[in-house]
């Protein structure tokens, strides 16, 4: 494995988005800051819940299709993973592909990151695997394979696509467009994408009984009091998630349980009871949604996969 590329965003980016984010209206804080090494851990603890159907079915529709999806795919192709975490579906893809030639997985926790592409280069020994540590949701430059490939396929699971407003995921999708030109062939997007549902279904995903996603959501008040120097107390705060129908996305905020300041760096916060702060969506979209907005920047559906309840949908695009 070469290096791992190191552009993690720095102590100063946390602290100035979130310092705008609490200023803005409504307050809100950047769902990526969730991902500090405890965040990596407690997400993959959510995976495993019974009530967070997405990471289980999604693994069922690959692990039923991948042949499918690996033909569509082709020969010597290099994959380039958004958001990889622990790196466990891209070994269902690598073990589906023909000789695949390179792999780039990014992602903003680079403890994870790394241990993820060393433990994945232990047994796929002949595939290049370059580890770039980034925010992506802004354009970045990869690293270019050393060997030559077929195509460039975009991986991204997990539908995290849904952490994007409409306008982000088509800028996003259109940027995806952009690296899949990359190659002789015209390459493609493989992707997982929450389907809407019944309110109860979704609400309960993301309000676990074990309370995990709860402290998945404050530990991002946690990090800002060891990072930041912030002085959140955690005992003041909630946890709450809702599906909000009309924008099409599960919200999750942190509400103030009492009238509260917080001080960080220089800046001081008044929260009354109740007040929230907002720290995540996740858009779900039924699979011709998505397509669509998938056209809007030049994809063509070559494949869609649900499970028996089209709970979660995976979708594979080309270039034309
Ligand atoms: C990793 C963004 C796909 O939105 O379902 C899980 C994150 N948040 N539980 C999601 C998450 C609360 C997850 N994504």
């Amino acid at each position: 494995m070469r290096k791992v590329i190191d552009l993690q965003p720095d102590t100063s980016a946390l602290l100035e988005e979130s310092i705008a984010g609490l200023k803005a209206s409504p307050r809100q804080l950047p769902c990526k800051y969730f991902y500090d090494a405890e965040g990596a851990r407690l997400f993959e603890q959510i995976c495993e819940l019974p009530e967070y159907y997405p990471t289980r079915t999604e693994v069922g529709i690959l692990k039923q299709h991948l042949p499918e999806m690996a033909k569509l795919i082709g020969a010597n192709a290099r994959i380039v993973e958004y958001g990889s975490g622990a790196g466990t579906k891209i070994r269902l893809l690598l073990d589906a592909l023909r000789e695949p030639v390179a792999y780039t997985p990014i992602d903003i926790s680079r403890e994870q990151l790394a241990a993820a592409a060393e433990e994945l280069q232990r047994d796929f020994a002949e595939l290049e695997i370059q580890p770039v540590c980034a925010d992506y949701s802004s354009a970045l430059t990869l690293p270019s394979p050393q060997r030559a490939f077929a195509r460039s396929v975009v991986f991204f699971p997990g539908s995290t696509i849904g952490n994007f407003p409409q306008a982000e995921a088509l800028a996003l999708l259109k940027r995806f467009a952009r690296l899949a030109a990359q190659g002789d062939q015209p390459g493609g997007l493989l992707i997982g994408v929450d389907v809407k549902k019944s309110r109860q279904r979704i609400e309960a995903a993301y309000n676990d009984t074990q309370g995990v996603t709860a402290d998945f959501n404050l530990n991002i008040l946690k990090r800002l009091n060891r990072e930041v120097g912030a002085n959140f107390e955690l005992e003041h705060w909630q946890h709450h998630a809702f599906w909000n129908e009309q924008s099409g996305a599960i919200e999750m905020h942190l509400v103030s349980r009492r009238e509260q300041q917080v001080r960080i760096n220089g800046d001081r916060f008044t929260f009354a009871e109740g007040d929230s702060v907002h720290t995540e969506n996740s858009f779900k979209y039924s699979p011709d949604e998505f397509t669509e907005l998938a056209a809007q920047a030049g994809f063509v559906r070559r494949g869609l996969w649900q499970d028996e309840e089209q709970l979660f949908s995976v979708q594979y695009f080309e270039l034309p």
